[in-house]
């Protein structure tokens, strides 16, 4: 059900925890899929862990995230078995909401190679978010799926990471194009068309947008707005 690289453009919506998931999460993602359909753009929604089985059957799903350990004693960690075995085909890592970081705030590049590399091995798809140039590079050698960069400081507004960003943007696309297969996605701040264009014209495969659709009052014609460009 997933086809990133194949032509098709990306498009994952973040649920987060927002309150809109559990409300219209379902909705969202038969949208979603109508979307993919009509545009040939890969819509995939990442739902709250309690609701990747409400949009499984829907629409491509990807859980938020998931920890680096195996199966065991591991009270509340997400793990790439359980996923595997409920039939999720990918996962976010790394979010700046839910970071492998260290007590310095850098990430901890050990413990997420290894939960790249077991989600990998398992068969998952694996969405990398990074928050600079710099850590894009060092996430490039684990190869994973794609890699976003989304700058923290404009998760959550008005003003789009192409916007505020677009040397930083280029620069990580290159990087990422230049470095393997994976693909450069980005996200943060994503509210309008114009937006999205500028992304694609920058170099990006696809984008990540949350706000922009949870909280749209007609999420329907959002996404269509925003898959557009993607098309
Ligand atoms: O993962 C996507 C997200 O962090 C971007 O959030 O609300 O700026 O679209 P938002």
């Amino acid at each position: 059900m997933l086809f990133p690289g194949q032509n098709m453009k990306i498009f994952i919506i973040n649920y987060k925890s927002y309150k809109e998931a559990f409300t219209r999460g379902v909705d969202i993602a038969k949208y979603a899929k109508s979307i993919e359909n009509k545009l040939r753009v890969n819509v995939i929604v990442a739902p709250p862990f309690t609701m990747l089985k409400d949009t499984m059957s829907i629409a491509d799903t990807i859980a938020q995230g998931a920890d680096e350990v195996d199966p065991g004693a591991f009270t509340a960690h997400v793990t790439w078995f359980e996923l595997k075995s409920a039939g999720i085909k990918g996962t976010l890592l790394n979010h700046s909401e839910k970071r492998y970081a260290r007590p310095d705030g850098s990430i901890d590049y050990e413990r997420l190679g290894e939960a790249v590399k077991k989600c990998t091995s398992a068969g998952l798809k694996t969405y990398v978010c990074v928050q600079n140039a710099e850590e894009a590079k060092q996430v490039l050698k684990m190869q994973p799926t794609a890699i976003a960069y989304e700058p923290p400081e404009l998760i959550g507004g008005n003003i789009s990471v192409s916007s505020a960003k677009p040397d930083i943007v280029k620069e990580f696309c290159d990087i990422v194009k230049g470095g393997s297969k994976s693909l450069p996605l980005i996200g943060a701040g994503i509210k309008s068309a114009d937006d999205v264009k500028k992304s694609v014209d920058l170099g990006a495969e696809g984008i990540l947008v949350a706000s922009g659709v949870m909280k749209a009052d007609d999420p329907a014609a959002e996404i269509e707005k925003l898959a557009q460009p993607l098309a």
